[in-house]
C-alpha cells in the first residue's frame, strides 16, 4: 500500500535534527509521495531545497496569513510576491500556499490577510498553479473571496479542513479538494463523520500537517507522515471501504491535482 501525505513541513525547525532520518523512514513505510508545505519566504525556501534532495518530495510556497508582514505592509508584501513568484520558477513547487485568513491567531489585520491571500490567488493564476488554503475561524470571509473577488483558475485543496459543513459543500462547489489531517481521529471531533460522508471520493485528499497535530492514537507527539494511514482508516471505516482503496483514490487525487 502506497500513500500520499498531501501537507507537512519539515522545513520546520522541529525536524532540524533528524530530518534525514525520519524522511527515508517515511519513504520506507510506504509513504511514497508527500508536499513539504512554505508558509513564509524562508520556509518556502527550504521546503525546496528538501524537495531538491529528494526525489518523491514536493514543495510549495506563499506566505500564510500569520506571516505576512507588519510594518510597511505593502512595500514589503510586493517585495516578498516577487521572492515567491521566482521561487514557484522550480520544477518541484506544485502549488501556491500555505495561503488564506486566521482570524484564530490574528484578528488585528484582517484587510492585510485578504489583500495578501487575494494578491497569491493572482499569482497563482499568472503561474497556472493550485492554491492550498489555510482557513481557520474564517469561513465565511474566505468563502466570500473566492466566490465574489478573484477565482482560482487552477483551483486547489482547503488543507487541515475545518470540519464545517458550510465550507466544505462550499468548497466542493467552488471546485476545490478537501484534505483531512489528524482532527478527524480525534475522539471529541464533533463533526468528523459527517464531514467525511459529505465529500465525495473524487475530491478527497489526506495529510498530516508534521509536525503538528498528530492524530489518535499518536496524539500531542511530533507528527510525521507515517501517520498519514490514520486519517485512511477513518475515512475508509466512515466510507465502508477497504483501507487499501482510500489509500489509492487519495493518492491518485493528489496526483491529479498537484503533479500531473
Ligand atoms: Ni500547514
Amino acid at each position: 500500500m502506497q500513500f500520499f501525505d498531501s501537507h507537512a513541513h519539515y522545513n520546520d525547525e522541529k525536524f532540524s535534527e533528524d530530518r534525514e532520518e525520519i524522511l527515508k523512514s517515511i519513504y520506507d513505510s510506504g509513504v511514497t509521495k508527500l508536499i513539504c508545505a512554505g508558509y513564509d519566504i524562508a520556509s518556502s525556501k527550504e521546503a525546496i531545497n528538501i524537495a531538491n534532495l529528494h526525489e518523491y518530495i514536493y514543495a510549495t510556497a506563499g506566505i500564510s496569513p500569520n506571516d505576512i508582514p507588519g510594518k510597511n505592509f505593502n512595500e514589503v508584501l510586493s517585495k516578498e510576491l516577487n521572492e515567491i513568484k521566482e521561487l514557484a520558477k522550480n520544477k518541484k513547487v506544485v502549488g501556491i500556499g500555505e495561503i488564506g485568513l486566521d482570524y484564530y491567531w490574528n484578528k488585528e489585520n484582517k484587510w492585510e490577510q485578504k489583500h495578501a491571500f487575494k494578491k497569491q490567488i493572482e499569482l497563482a493564476n499568472e503561474l497556472n498553479l493550485p492554491i492550498i488554503i489555510h482557513t481557520r475561524e474564517a469561513v465565511y470571509d474566505t468563502l466570500d473571496i473566492l466566490k465574489n473577488e478573484i477565482t482560482p483558475i487552477k483551483k486547489g485543496v482547503f488543507h487541515c479542513s475545518p470540519l464545517n459543513l458550510d465550507l466544505i459543500r462550499e468548497g466542493l462547489k467552488l471546485g476545490f479538494y478537501i484534505s483531512f489531517a489528524g482532527p478527524i481521529t480525534f475522539k471529541n471531533s464533533k463533526n468528523a463523520d459527517e464531514a467525511i460522508k459529505a465529500v465525495p471520493l473524487d475530491r478527497i485528499l489526506i495529510e498530516t500537517d508534521s509536525p503538528y497535530l498528530a492524530p489518535e492514537p499518536h496524539r500531542g507527539t511530533r507528527n510525521d507522515s507515517r501517520n498519514v494511514k490514520y486519517m485512511a482508516e477513518k475515512i475508509a471505516k466512515v466510507k465502508e471501504m477497504p483501507l487499501a482503496e482510500i489509500a489509492k483514490i487519495t493518492y491518485e487525487n493528489a496526483l491529479k491535482l498537484f503533479v500531473n
